[in-house]
């Protein structure tokens, strides 16, 4: 496993962006500055704090560049924001942003239904991002990312071929894409998949070899993670309460819930750096924002078991 100092593994909360893309009612700016707030005071490192869409189709995510130019302000907080095409990274790197993830999917319909791209047009549109970047000073130059969509199949096309994820991938770190993950935006993944495909990406394309992105769809999420772990992974999206799903992938459900995940990674002996009494408290400004909002998680649910140990106190093993 890579080293990243005090930390074993990377959370990403994604709840701002894959959350609140799916929720129809907008979270007030305000609201979701606080809620950014505290997810980093719970000393969680990078968030996806929203996308660079279009409003029309998105109107939730239309305070993207306001959001953006306040969460930067927090001190040692990685900014991460979506952006589907060249546009989309034009307002992320003019707003300040760390980082631009690309959506590209391997479903050929998905790709379509979600960014009216193909995934090779989508691929191109990432090589453009990328020299638009290099064409930015270094001190504001955003890493561009890539999380390959429905890379375990997808709701509208059923199965994936693994060679053209693969494919993918390859064409992706040839664009010039820093980090390449793989996405279960359709929540059908199965562990062994999980773990086959992760090590597969790193053979093909070895340091490049990015995040896991899992939604709960089917229960499956978090025996996702343990077989992902056991593949080298270090960098995991999540999101607080499970909020999450997308827009143009039908039934697709939460994210996996963030605070399941750090209990997960901690009491198996990986370091988050994650308050997990901060985390749950941090559930509060979701439903601030989105008053009636269902939240997911059985950690919350439950509590913290009596004795229980964080990673850097020895964890539970
Ligand atoms: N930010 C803001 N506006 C944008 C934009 C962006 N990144 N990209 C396009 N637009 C605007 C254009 O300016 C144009 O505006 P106009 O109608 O006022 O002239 C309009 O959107 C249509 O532009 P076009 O380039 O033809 O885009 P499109 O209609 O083919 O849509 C996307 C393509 C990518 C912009 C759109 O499908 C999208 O935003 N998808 C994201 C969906 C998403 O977030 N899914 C979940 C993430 S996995
Ligand atoms: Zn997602």
């Amino acid at each position: 496993m890579a080293a990243l100092g005090e930390v074993d593994v990377i959370v990403s909360e994604v709840g701002p962006r894959d959350g609140l893309q799916s929720v129809r009612r907008a979270m007030p700016t305000e609201v979701k500055h606080r809620w950014i707030a505290a997810l980093a005071a719970a000393g969680i490192r990078e968030i996806e704090v929203g996308s660079f869409v279009s409003p029309k189709l998105l109107p939730q995510m239309a305070d993207a560049e306001e959001v953006v130019r306040e969460a930067v302000k927090i001190d040692g907080l990685t900014v991460l924001a979506l952006a589907p095409n060249l546009k989309g990274a034009e307002r992320g790197i003019a707003a300040g942003v760390h980082k631009l993830s690309f959506p590209v999917s391997a479903s050929r319909e998905h790709s379509m239904a979600n960014i009216r791209m193909t995934p090779e047009q989508a691929i191109e549109q990432v090589r453009q991002a990328v020299e638009l970047c290099n064409s930015v000073p270094q001190e504001s130059r955003p890493h561009v990312e890539v999380g390959i969509s429905t890379a375990f199949g997808c709701a509208v096309e059923g199965r994936i071929s693994e060679d053209w994820v693969m494919q993918i991938a390859a064409a992706l770190a040839e664009a010039g894409a820093e980090s390449i993950g793989l996405s279960d935006t359709a929540g059908c993944a199965n562990p062994v998949q999980v773990k086959r495909m992760f090590l597969r990406l790193r053979r093909e394309i070895g340091g490049k070899a990015g995040a896991a992105h899992f939604h709960n769809t089917r229960g499956q999420g978090l025996a996702n993670v343990v077989a992902a772990l056991d593949a080298g992974v270090d960098t995991f999206d999540a999101s607080l309460g499970g909020l999450g799903g997308c827009p143009y992938a039908p039934g697709a459900t939460g994210n996996i819930v963030t605070e399941d995940l750090v209990f997960l990674l901690e009491s198996m002996g990986l370091r988050t750096g994650i308050d997990l009494e901060r985390l749950i408290a941090a559930r509060a400004l979701i439903l601030e924002g989105l008053p009636g909002e269902p939240l997911y998680g059985n950690v919350p649910d439950a509590g913290l078991p009596e004795g229980f140990c964080y990673a850097a106190a020895g964890g539970n093993k």
